[in-house]
């Protein structure tokens, strides 16, 4: 009997502990576009990600954060924690703009030995490099009000210290648009090696310390794409797939100048010997007269980059972006919120008959979401497409699907997956072999009209991997696609906002014969 006593009495404190559930909590669930496993901000606006750094078990994902409004306005950085990339905790705002200026974009490192000075207690401090963006200067119509500026954590990234001496890199030469730092630790050199966008290129720089930087070149005048502003580089190591070469990759958003419209990611991959980046021959030819390699022909992946500190027995280079697109991002009718993450994803670098290319891999992680697992039988479809629905027994507007197609020589038939609503609206995804190009159709998505820009056309990406069997790796998501085809060679992230939930969805092909040689498909939650 005491022992009960006790019990609920223990219980009703703990339950008077236990946060409420308030507003947010509950749209999380309830509200129409939310997605179910993509990481949003509680509330209000988000953009890039920033300071991706992994720390005692931690994934960190802080981002561009405006707390005041669901459009953009002076950024923050808003703060989350994750054991695994697929769940996350949210976590207080980490940095507020100062004296100085808003917290623009910018990246986090553990400082394990201590460079800095700032760590306590014999434990290494987390430091965030980042870039200050001084209105008052900008207003008064001077070109230097973008400069990079240092804080510190020693207590996991939970509070953060600004650096006294800020900012670390001045605006000497007084260039508009010089932000975005990207830090991570040159192991060959034994020093720090950051990146920053500087206008038209990106810039090398290196530190002992963190605070003294010395610049030490500048890649990218006249390679790639040039039809917008470089923004939020990254420049790492990584080792070609089935070898022990490594190479280097130069990550590099562009907004705008994507081929299918809007803001993007093309890359760069060459050698690095502590002071230039040259790019591989093979892929300097793929980079003149305006050309450009992209990591996602999709219109919603950008201003991605990689985790910092992933441990050495995991091996991996871990990206995210921010999934939308800067030519509507701040109108899409999300009500409360705007703007998720894409899926976190694994980049290889692959040794290809064009050169070097980078492939991204959904990461292994997200297979923890999987409920139900269907598959759909081995069959020949001719000019129709078949409403499968039924069969898997769950909506497919938060799925996951593998599908395998073999197509015959010669073949000029397509493989579309379709999904639909009652209201009429439908998405469509697939190849067509006719053009070699898969293709993400939103124009009849729904909701389109917030934007002239969103739902124009068809948009296409060229198929790059050869031969007659095609794979198709698709997560949805109710108001997103990510389609991650052949083994990763080429993606495409796209967003759409349907009047109600897909929950139909048909496969086949529209005009000619397809064999669907494997299908499994799953619900996720
Ligand atoms: C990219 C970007 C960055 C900048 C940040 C401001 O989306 O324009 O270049 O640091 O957003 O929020």
């Amino acid at each position: 009997m005491k022992n009960l006593v006790i019990l609920s009495l223990l219980c009703v404190l703990f339950s008077a502990c236990k946060p409420v559930p308030n507003a947010t909590d509950k749209q999380v669930i309830t509200e129409q576009y939310r997605p179910h496993y993509h990481f949003t901000p509680p509330q209000k606006w988000m953009n890039d990600p920033n300071g991706l750094v992994f720390y005692e078990g931690e994934y960190h994902l802080f981002y561009q954060y405006y707390p005041d409004s669901t459009v953009w306005g002076p950024m923050h950085w808003g703060h989350a924690v994750s054991p695994d990339m697929v769940t996350w905790e949210h976590l207080p705002i980490a940095l507020y703009p100062d004296s100085l200026g808003l917290i623009f974009s910018g990246s986090a490192v553990i400082d394990w030995q201590n460079t800095s000075g700032f760590g306590q207690g014999g434990k290494p401090p987390m430091v965030a490099m980042f870039t200050y963006h001084n209105m008052p200067m900008e207003r008064a119509g001077r070109n230097d009000f973008q400069y990079q500026g240092i804080a510190y954590s020693n207590d996991r990234g939970r509070t953060w210290t600004k650096y006294a001496g800020n900012p670390v890199i001045p605006n000497p030469t007084s260039i508009r648009d010089f932000r975005d730092t990207k830090v991570i630790y040159d192991e060959a050199r034994k020093r720090w090696l950051m990146v920053l966008a500087a206008g038209n290129h990106a810039q090398l720089w290196t530190s002992a310390d963190l605070k003294k930087w010395t610049m030490q070149s500048k890649f990218g005048e006249g390679l790639g794409s040039h039809g917008g502003v470089w923004e939020c580089p990254d420049f790492f190591p990584i080792v070609v797939e089935g070898s022990t070469t490594q190479k280097w990759v130069l990550l590099q958003n562009i907004n705008p100048g994507i081929p299918n419209g809007g803001s993007g990611c093309q890359y760069f991959v060459g050698d690095f010997d502590g002071k230039t980046f040259k790019l591989d021959p093979a892929f300097e030819k793929n980079v003149q007269k305006g050309q450009a390699i992209w990591l996602d022909w999709g219109r919603d992946n950008y201003a991605g980059v990689t985790w910092a500190d992933v441990p050495k027995s995991d091996g991996r280079r871990l990206f995210i972006g921010w999934m939308s697109n800067w030519d509507y991002a701040q109108v899409v009718p999300t009500k409360t919120w705007r703007s998720a993450t894409t899926l976190p994803r694994s980049l290889v670098l692959r040794n290809t008959d064009s050169g070097y290319r980078l492939a991204s891999l959904p990461v292994k992680e997200l297979e923890k979401l999987r409920r139900k697992t269907v598959n759909l039988p081995a069959q020949t479809l001719r000019d129709t497409l078949v409403d499968i629905t039924d069969k898997l027994g769950f909506s497919p507007a938060v799925s996951e699907a593998i599908i395998e197609l073999e197509f015959a020589e010669g073949a000029k038939t397509d493989f579309s997956v379709l999904l639909s609503n009652a209201k009429g609206g439908r998405y469509v995804v697939g190849y067509d072999a006719a053009k070699n190009v898969f293709y993400s159709d939103r124009t009849q998505s729904g909701n389109t009209g917030f934007s002239d820009k969103f739902a124009a056309k068809i948009h296409a990406a060229p198929r790059t991997a050869s031969g007659r069997r095609v794979q198709l790796h698709l997560f949805f998501d109710v108001a997103s696609c990510e389609l991650f085809a052949d083994n990763g060679t080429l993606c495409m992230t796209e967003i759409f906002f349907p009047e109600e939930n897909f929950d139909r969805v048909s496969i086949g092909g529209q005009s000619g014969e397809v064999k669907i040689t494997k299908a499994t498909w799953f619900s996720l939650e």
